[in-house]
């Protein structure tokens, strides 16, 4: 038996599945009666629809329906008093139009082309009423967003920053960026009787997904199905269900068959969230040697005058340096565009590239090292929950980053050095993300042949769930990784979180981590061993010994009151090297370390992969990615692959990932704290950062591209 140890590097459980194409999505089920769904976009940008012309998309061959604001069968959860009402967009509930692009039919036909075919001909005529799009212009229309999470913070003095010796007071803004996973979104749809719908969709929470759709038709939860075995990346766009996926269900009830819908790559930038633009204002003051006096951080980004988004862009500054005075801010400025969603790291990589661009600001206005006046203002416990930190390896990050990339060959004064033409330059951006833990359920069950199967509803967008679960479990029970098996992504599953807030392995893992020992403590009791044996076990021997045909049991995990004494975070400290063209201002980043204090690492070789994958969706930010609107209309002027920019891998440096992998002993019992946020978060401004050392440009707005720098 191969013994395997948690952190070894596991290959992954359905790897050779992915690459052999025989890994079924959602939108690749086959059944009999499939139909395909269409979306037709809407071209104003505010008002009302007065009339559509459907006649010539219904004539059209192999159309089955065109579901409209005017014929479509009411959503029970649309309407006022009805239980747990949805909230956001109520899809053809009525006329009125929020945003460019919000669907105004379905068209359901027999092919797919078809129904794309018949969606380009039916026709609507509008009210059209004046938009607001133009975030600038509205900026001092924002508000505080509901709930008492976002109201103002203040610890000591409010704008201390402005009376300290020195002073850095800046704005940084980040456009809005689209998720764009490779895996387009899709759901199918299908009824079994009037009261039992089942749904394969693209998904990062099957319990939520489930709650959702039960809340829009009114159904008992358990009448609800979700499959979502495999997802092609979704970055936080998939964390809610969207208004076309209740239409979908809407049309499969219409219809009596399954329908098939499927977003297009243009519809990608309109209907499934995005990170919004934010203007951050940081003021820094600091004594001559250093230490911060004060902090303040103030943030305003896009929402929907249909449903507020928010997220936690100030919260880094409220805890992730150490000093007496801190004062933040975040509001939202509604208007006519889609509603943000989060995205890789939602709040705080937004957060942290102007907090640690203001950093670097201050570096250089005090002539200091950046990791030194990082270490100058290092903090042993949280300012702001007045907490010991549960685990904090920052330190670890800051020094074994700095080794890797040659941090000793930085140039002190920016511009100053040169690889033959280029303008070479080092940068570091650090961050942090809360550990979290949510209730989950694993079924465990041993098989008469000694293998295990292990189940929970869990959702897995690509960073190796499954994986990590094998390798937890063969750790837990000694066994090898190849006699276990763990399912996923199908709601008739014990429960399970949402795959977001980095949470999958320390909430997964531990229901699998408790139902591991439960059945080994089963297993050492019909052994007659001790219940707390370690004594490695055959067992199937056992199964037979006591004519047992299975073994089965279902345990559940949850975050602990010991836990809650404690401040928990993962922390990065990225690094990057970059090359600056001096006449054309092409940057080329060279070199990439990033440093991650996660906790116990489960499978290292999973985990760096997730590391290297932040550092790429960082640089994208950093360099490239731009949501364009054009105000006049309301709409994107980039919204499709050729004209928005995300990098390939001609783009893609040599990527160090290093794991400090100490195990945090409060949070949960493997010591892991999440991986997948904060593996992004501190990328763009590592890289802006260096793009300073090499230039002496501060770019403040990203994406940094070459017009900035020359
Ligand atoms: Mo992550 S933004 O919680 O998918």
């Amino acid at each position: 038996m191969n013994k395997i140890n948690i952190g070894d590097p596991l290959d992954r459980v359905d790897g050779r599945l992915k690459v052999t194409g025989q890994a079924t999505y959602s939108g690749e089920y086959k059944m009999p009666g499939l139909t395909y769904g269409v979306l037709v976009p809407a071209t104003i940008t505010s008002g009302t629809i007065t009339a559509m012309n459907i006649a010539a998309a219904q004539r059209s061959p192999g159309v089955l329906a065109v579901m409209t604001p005017f014929n479509a069968p009411k959503v029970p959860g649309y309407q006022p008093g009805a239980a747990n009402p949805v909230k956001g967009l109520k899809l053809f509930n009525d006329q009125k139009i929020f945003f460019n692009g919000q669907p105004i039919a379905l068209v359901v036909a027999e092919t797919f082309e078809k129904a794309t075919y018949a969606a380009s001909l039916v026709k609507a005529t509008y009210q059209a009423e004046p938009f607001e799009t133009d975030f600038y212009r509205n900026f001092d229309q924002g508000v505080i967003p509901n709930g008492g999470k976002y109201k103002d913070y203040i610890r000591g003095h409010a704008d201390a920053y402005k009376s300290a010796p020195v002073i850095i007071e800046q704005d940084y803004m980040l456009p809005s960026e689209i998720h764009n996973p490779m895996e387009l979104h899709v759901t199918i749809a299908f009824w079994e009787g009037k009261d039992k719908v089942v749904l394969y969709t693209k998904t990062q929470g099957l319990m939520r997904s489930q709650t959702a759709i039960a809340n829009a038709f009114q159904l008992d939860p358990a009448n609800v199905r979700i499959h979502s075995r495999f997802v092609g990346g979704a970055f936080g766009s998939a964390l809610r269900t969207w208004p076309h996926e209740v239409a979908a269900v809407q049309a499969a009830k219409m219809l009596q068959r399954p329908v098939k819908l499927t977003l297009t790559r243009e519809q990608m930038f309109t209907l499934v969230g995005y990170r919004p633009l934010t203007i951050q204002k940081i003021g820094l003051g600091a004594s001559p040697d250093g230490r911060l006096i004060g902090i303040t951080h103030e943030s305003h980004s896009q929402s929907a005058i249909y449903e507020e988004f928010s997220e936690t862009a100030v919260a880094v500054s409220q805890f992730l340096y150490n000093t007496p005075n801190v004062n933040t801010r975040y509001k939202v400025v509604p208007l006519n565009v889609g509603v943000p969603a989060p995205m890789r790291g939602p709040g705080e990589a937004t957060g942290s590239f102007a907090l640690e661009s203001a950093l670097d600001e201050l570096s250089y206005q005090l002539n200091m090292d950046p990791i030194e006046l990082r270490l100058k203002n290092y903090t042993d416990a949280d300012p702001q929950r007045n907490l010991p930190w549960s685990s904090k390896y920052l330190k670890e990050c800051y020094q074994q980053g700095a080794e890797r990339i040659g941090w000793d060959k930085r140039p002190t004064k920016p511009a100053s050095l040169r690889d033959g033409e280029w303008l070479v330059g080092y940068g570091i951006g650090c961050g942090a993300f809360d550990s979290n833990r949510s209730r989950t359920q694993a079924k465990i069950k041993l098989l008469p042949d000694g293998t295990v199967n292990i189940r929970s509803a869990a959702s897995d967008i690509g960073p190796g769930t499954a994986t990590a679960m094998v390798l937890i479990a063969a750790a837990t029970l000694g066994l090898s990784a190849g006699n276990i098996v763990f399912e996923l992504g199908d709601s008739s599953f014990p429960l399970s979180p949402n795959q977001g807030g980095s949470r999958t392995v320390a909430s997964v893992g531990s229901a699998v981590h408790a139902a591991c020992i439960a059945l080994k403590q089963k297993i050492n009791s019909l052994s007659g061993l001790a219940v707390d044996s370690t004594a490695a076990i055959d067992y199937s021997t056992i199964l037979q010994q006591h004519n047992l045909p299975l073994l089965e049991l279902t345990q559940e995990s949850d975050s602990t009151e010991e836990a809650k004494q404690y401040s928990s975070y993962s922390f990065s400290a990225q690094f990057a090297q970059v090359y600056v063209h001096p006449l054309t201002g092409q940057v080329k980043v060279k070199r990439m370390v990033a440093v991650v204090d996660a906790g116990k690492v489960v499978n290292y070789k999973t985990a760096a992969s997730q590391l290297i994958g932040g550092a790429i969706g960082g640089i994208g930010m950093a360099l490239m990615e731009e949501a364009v609107f054009d105000d006049r209309f309301g709409r994107y002027v980039n919204g499709n692959f050729a004209d928005y920019h995300v990098p390939v891998n001609a783009d893609i440096p040599d990527v160090e990932a290093i794991l400090i992998d100490k195990p945090d002993l409060y949070i949960n019992p493997i010591g892991a704290k999440g991986i997948g946020e904060i593996s992004l978060i501190g990328v763009a401004a590592a890289i802006a950062n260096a793009v300073y050392n090499a230039t002496g440009k501060r770019i403040r707005s990203l994406p940094i591209t070459p017009d900035k720098l020359i």
